[in-house]
């Protein structure tokens, strides 16, 4: 078999027809919102990308710290084959585990970006002579059906991705994982961790304002993708910290009164000068919550690492074996 083969699960035009239901559904509800996916086109993975090298945004810092320390420790407790990476982008972190794990046999990453994905496979096949890799298009969300390659396997989520869902939309992603898991695969979740309330919030409104064009840039996508007619400027970029929900939440709000039509949906909606558009939440987390949620979803928790700093952990879990596993239930 060839060391490349990419598996499209997208149909072509789903993410054009998801961003639309996602634009009707979020500007017409009351609070207005969009989820976060949406940021991420090529100036937004740009942003992105920059935001990662700045100096109050230190989650990529303390994770990339985490894997290069216990690369090792992953490669023993899990002697994975298979290596399958959800939301890779440009697998840059991924690096270290690759080359950490002596008997990997076939990469799996998993991206909507095609573009994304091809980049990062030609750079890895190039130091990996020998790795397969298989790239798949796919929103890890819903209905993700892995290749049939050689286990065990491991499952990483880096980043700290998950905390963009809400805790029940969290609880639903993590059981279908779950379900794609076998005995003696496991799981390798990035999770940021609850800190000082100034922390957290420079690290989602820095000082040199990417964050904020970040933020705006998803007004930029419907623009371009909708025929809307957002001005970013009428909008100020707001990072709040929610102490109830341990969550950070971005939004765009109102400068003035500001009416926006959308072609493509036949829309025009109304913002009062002061109102808000959510556009992320990235939770923060406890060992203990993480540890609970997992056992919700049916994988114990094996091991915890965090960086020096304890600002960002990696956990590594495994399947509860079936009979162990009541769905999520518990008795009160
Ligand atoms: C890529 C989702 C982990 O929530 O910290 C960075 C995205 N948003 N700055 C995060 C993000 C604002 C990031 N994740």
């Amino acid at each position: 078999m060839s060391p490349f083969a990419l598996t499209r699960t997208l149909p072509p035009d789903a993410t054009a027809a998801a961003l639309r239901a996602d634009v009707a559904e979020g500007l017409t509800s009351s609070p207005k919102a969009l989820p976060p996916k949406w940021f991420y086109d090529a100036r937004g993975s740009e942003l992105f990308d920059e935001i990662t090298l700045l100096p109050e945004y230190y989650p990529t810092r303390a994770e990339r710290e985490i894997l290069l320390a216990r690369a090792d420790a992953i490669a023993r407790a899990t002697a994975a084959r298979t290596l399958v990476e959800l939301g890779s982008g440009s697998s840059d972190k991924t690096r270290h585990l690759i080359r950490a794990l002596p008997h990997l046999h076939t990469y799996v990453p998993v991206d909507v970006s095609e573009s994304a994905l091809a980049g990062a496979a030609a750079t890895l096949l190039d130091e990996h002579p020998e790795l397969t890799v298989h790239a798949l298009v796919a929103d890890f969300q819903d209905g993700l059906v892995l290749p049939d390659t050689p286990g065990p396997r491991l499952l990483a989520f880096l980043g700290g991705t998950i905390g963009n869902l809400p805790p029940a939309e969290r609880a639903d992603f993590l059981a279908g994982l779950r379900e794609r898991l076998a005995p003696g695969d496991a799981l390798l979740l990035g999770t940021d961790l609850v800190k000082d309330e100034r922390a957290l919030v420079a690290a989602y409104d820095d000082a040199r304002g990417v964050t904020a064009a970040f933020n705006k840039n998803v007004l930029l996508v419907v623009n371009r993708e909708l025929g809307a007619d957002f001005d970013p400027d009428d909008f100020g970029h707001v990072a709040l910290w929610d102490p109830g929900q341990e969550w950070i939440e971005m939004r765009l709000r109102a400068l003035r009164p500001v009416t926006v039509k959308v072609r493509a949906l036949d829309l025009e909606v109304s913002f009062e000068k002061g109102e808000e558009l959510r556009t992320e939440i990235s939770a923060k987390f406890r060992r203990e919550k993480v540890a609970r949620e997992l056992a919700a979803a049916g994988l114990e928790l094996t091991h915890w690492w965090t960086d020096s700093a304890s600002r960002f952990a990696l956990s590594l879990s495994h399947p509860c074996p079936a009979g162990d596993w009541n769905g999520g239930w518990t008795r009160d």
